[in-house]
């Protein structure tokens, strides 16, 4: 097979004569051979790109800190005291492994606790000590607004560490000079993608679950942002973006936050560690002509930022960049300790 040519981006380590090699090229066979992408039999299994690994920053610990949407307002005990909007919640938190800060009057003081399995993804039941409250509620994310809802999973409908990768995004956006394409993969209730379309980007959504795609649509209608074109689509992810890498589609931004496990709308199964390598190996297929960001989240799983780091290093082989990967941590109020939540792992351009 003929060796795939280097991708130059920003401060690229290809070597000079990539891109007289580049403008040789024409047509979808060379496009599709610049860009790496496996031989429809090989999309099962791991192709490894040819090129110089993308310069790399580690670890890079990004933080949420407490803010007027969203605090944590104290953790310990296996347990954490967050402040939703005008809600004091308790959920459980395994890795809260030392002792309370507040005292117990404030943690008596909660709206809602959520009582049930103590598993990420375990299902469980709301408790309302002091009145019952409605199933949703409003929320605020930087201006946005939005639905807040007691899932019978413990979550409420947003992920507050994931705001450190979305004030980034927008920062992207903002700065590109043109119209941004933002693909979105395992979106849930669409709070990046309305960042994203607030920031003037062209956003396309995806997400296995129908619940999550009526969610993220009322969130839109909430937020304003009605008439900002966001594609929102109930599909399996992988499915999803096999079929873009075959229609030639092209993305500036991608966002890639998948669980460890999942199914997709006709039951197809996700399992991180099984899927994830053709998945990151399909993103870098589909990112566009100038790429702003591909950015990875991991939670959930037994493994280290190192794992995935270097999955996306290797994955995006000759495309220049940097990869940053470290960990997303939320930053307490009570005394200033910080709670890991997940692992990422980002290229950027620069
Ligand atoms: C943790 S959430 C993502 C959080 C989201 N990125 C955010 O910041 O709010 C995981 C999402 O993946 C979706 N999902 C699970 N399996 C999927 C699959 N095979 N294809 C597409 N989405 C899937 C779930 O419905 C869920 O909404």
């Amino acid at each position: 097979m003929k060796q795939p040519r280097e991708r130059r981006h920003g401060r690229s380590r290809a070597p000079a004569k990539a891109g007289a090699e580049r403008a040789s090229s024409s047509g979808k066979a060379a496009k599709a051979e610049r860009r790496q992408v496996p031989a429809a039999a090989e999309r099962d299994r791991t192709v490894r790109p040819s090129g110089a690994l993308p310069a790399e920053t580690v670890p890079l610990i990004l933080e949420v800190n407490p803010n007027a949407d969203y605090a944590l307002l104290d953790s310990g005990d296996g347990e954490k005291l967050e402040q939703y909007g005008p809600y004091r919640i308790v959920r459980p938190e395994g890795q809260a492994l030392w002792a309370r800060a507040l005292p117990a009057a404030e943690w008596a003081a909660a709206d809602a606790i959520f009582t049930g399995d103590t598993d990420e993804e375990g299902m469980g039941r709301w408790r309302f000590p002091k009145a019952p409250l409605g199933e949703t509620w409003p929320m605020r994310h930087d201006g946005i607004d939005y639905l807040g809802r007691f899932t019978s999973f413990r979550h409420v409908g947003v992920f507050p560490e994931q705001a450190s990768h979305w004030a980034d995004m927008e920062a992207r956006i903002r700065s590109a000079g043109r119209t941004v394409r933002v693909l979105n993969l395992f979106g849930y209730t669409g709070l990046a993608s309305l960042v994203a379309a607030r920031a003037g980007a062209e956003v396309t959504h995806v997400d296995a679950s129908r619940k999550a795609i009526t969610w993220a649509r009322e969130n839109q209608e909430v937020a304003g942002l009605a008439d900002r074109p966001i594609r929102w689509i109930c599909e399996d992810a992988a499915k999803f973006v096999e079929r873009e890498v075959r229609r030639d589609r092209q993305y500036d931004i991608i966002l890639l936050d998948p669980p460890a496990y999942g199914r997709g709308p006709k039951g197809e199964v996700w399992q991180l560690f099984e899927h994830l390598p053709a998945m990151v190996g399909n993103c870098r297929a589909i990112l566009g002509e100038r790429p702003l960001a591909l950015v990875l989240t991991a939670y959930s799983i037994r493994s280290s930022f190192f794992a995935i780091h270097t999955l996306m290093r290797d994955a995006l082989a000759g495309f220049g960049g940097r990869v940053e990967s470290g960990e997303l941590v939320i930053r307490e109020k009570a005394a200033g300790r910080a709670l890991s939540t997940s692992l990422f792992s980002r290229w950027v351009p620069k």
